[in-house]
């Protein structure tokens, strides 16, 4: 089985969320199956360097474009990268998508218009060194034209499209729709036309052989208006190829045994003194009291609507009637951002924050607070609720998505019986929020309960080898 895998970010060559970490993280399991796999992500800058000895595998014409594609191998692996090079379109200062002021690239259509149209020619062997895939695995509206371009070749490879975020559509004016030099007759219904405006995700979902999304009660929520952001109806009628398959983890990189970001490695037979050098460490490195007895609430990700910051903000005043602690990491929407640095400048001791991206940082919060707070309002899947679990930090997560599939919320019965891993609450508002962090506190502060649920959560297999069966039966069949 000969593989292409194709996104728009994946670890340690770009990041900006959770696709990163699937992308660098899924090719390698499933080589480990056997498949022959190749990565292929824009050279964006920064990203050749991180190859050993790349070497150049040919020349695409895309758009009147020269694009060059390089081959490597990143250090320490056998895994194959392709990047796709064209600087004046990648090779930009900001992250993937944005500007360094966090503003969208405004030819966003087209670089990843471009980028599409070049995967598919690889997938087509051309510039590709005689190699030809069996079927082309793409994620997200960066990647949806890929099987729009490759439905009008015969024989083309299979195209399996991952939904990781369906807030995404890739929406763009119908100019763009026509400088990509797309056929007319798709600007239809049937076709990338989406409320007036191009959706690129919409490509990627029609014109694929299979759909998967992130996790199974994602699969099932994106058919309803409440999280089908207009796409629903579509996902219903495509649902005999839809499908939900897990993320899993890098259980080498995110492991508290062995995680070089960490003060102090600990395993569940020693977490105690562990997650303790590691609590010091966050109060010292947040600016928070050093209290040992505060329950240090954690919480990293994409200041966006979606991950629910301000219901966090809303639910402060009676959050901090708690004997907490707010260790927090994220980067994004500049109001949000300006709203938690007024908080924590109001709750010195008590809130402590980093704007920005920091990769050890959020390593340190994961193995120095007791609670993960996530009060999404939807997550297609979620990494860092995962990621608490294996580090003995309880998840306190909303009941949607990925969320809802790999919490087990603490009831006398999960309690009594080991399952328990942490606290799912039903409604995403600020009263949800105040009532699950005080249940969280609760727990915590048990004894009994906290081993209980640490125990659970650090046992749990995680791993990418189930997902990646499923996978590589879907990539069979599709
Ligand atoms: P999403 O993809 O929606 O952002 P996920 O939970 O799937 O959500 O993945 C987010 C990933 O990005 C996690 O690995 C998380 O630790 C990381 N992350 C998010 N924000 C930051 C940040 N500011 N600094 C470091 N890592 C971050
Ligand atoms: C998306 C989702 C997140 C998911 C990640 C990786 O960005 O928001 O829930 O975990 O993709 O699949």
């Amino acid at each position: 089985m000969k593989l292409l895998f194709a996104a728009s970010e994946a670890l340690p060559l770009a990041k900006t969320g959770g696709l990163a970490d699937v992308a660098g993280a899924l090719p390698g399991a499933l080589a480990a199956l056997g498949v022959d796999v190749r990565v292929v992500l824009p050279a964006y800058r920064g990203t050749l360097e991180k190859l050993v000895d790349p070497v150049r595998l040919g020349e695409l014409e895309v758009r009147g474009q020269r694009f060059t594609v390089w081959s490597g191998c990143l250090p320490g692996s056998k895994l194959v990268h392709w990047l796709i090079d064209y600087p004046w379109l990648y090779a930009r200062d900001g992250d993937p998508y944005h500007d360094p002021q966090h503003r969208p690239w405004n030819d966003n259509a087209w670089r990843y218009g471009c980028f599409s149209e070049a995967v598919a020619r690889l997938a087509m062997g051309e510039a590709s060194g005689g190699w030809k895939p069996d079927v082309v695995h793409c994620h997200d509206w960066q990647t949806g034209l890929v099987p729009a371009w490759l439905r009008l070749r015969d024989p083309a490879p299979r195209c399996l499209f991952t939904i990781h975020n369906l807030a995404y559509g890739g929406l763009f004016p119908r100019a763009q729709f026509t400088a990509l030099g797309l056929p007319p007759g798709w600007w239809s219904l049937d076709g990338l036309e989406f409320h007036g405006q191009m959706s690129m995700l919409k490509a990627g979902l029609v014109f694929s052989d299979a759909i998967t999304t992130v996790s199974p009660t994602y699969a099932q929520e994106i058919r309803t208006p409440a999280f089908g952001c207009g796409f629903e109806g579509l996902l219903e009628h495509l649902s005999p190829r839809l499908s939900g398959i897990l993320n899993g983890i890098d259980e080498q990189f995110w492991n508290p045994a062995s995680d070089p970001h960490l003060v102090q490695t600990y395993n569940a037979g020693n977490f105690r003194v562990g997650k303790l050098a590691n609590r010091r460490a966050i109060q010292q490195e947040l600016g928070l009291a050093p209290d040992d007895d505060a329950v240090i609430v954690g919480m990293v990700g994409r200041l966006t609507d979606q991950k629910g910051f301000d219901l966090v903000l809303a639910a402060l005043p009676e959050l901090l009637k708690l004997p907490i602690q707010l260790a927090v990491l994220g980067s994004g929407d500049k109001l949000l951002e300006g709203a938690l640095a007024r908080e924590a400048l109001q709750a010195p001791g008590r809130i402590g924050l980093k704007l920005g991206f920091d990769e050890g940082l959020a390593h340190r919060i994961e193995a120095g607070a007791d609670l993960f707070l996530m009060p999404s309002r939807f997550e297609p899947c979620g990494l860092n609720q995962m990621y608490s679990q294996r580090y003995g930090t309880v998840p306190v997560v909303h009941r949607t998505g990925g969320l809802a599939d790999t919490v087990v919320d603490a009831t006398p019965r999960t309690l009594k019986n080991g399952t328990a891993t942490g606290v799912v609450f039903e409604d995403p508002d600020a009263g949800g929020v105040a009532w699950a962090v005080t249940r969280g506190v609760e727990l915590v502060r048990d004894p009994k309960a906290a081993l209980s649920l640490i125990h659970a959560g650090m046992s749990r297999d995680f791993g990418w080898q189930t997902a990646a069966r499923q996978y590589l039966a879907l990539y069979a069949a599709s």
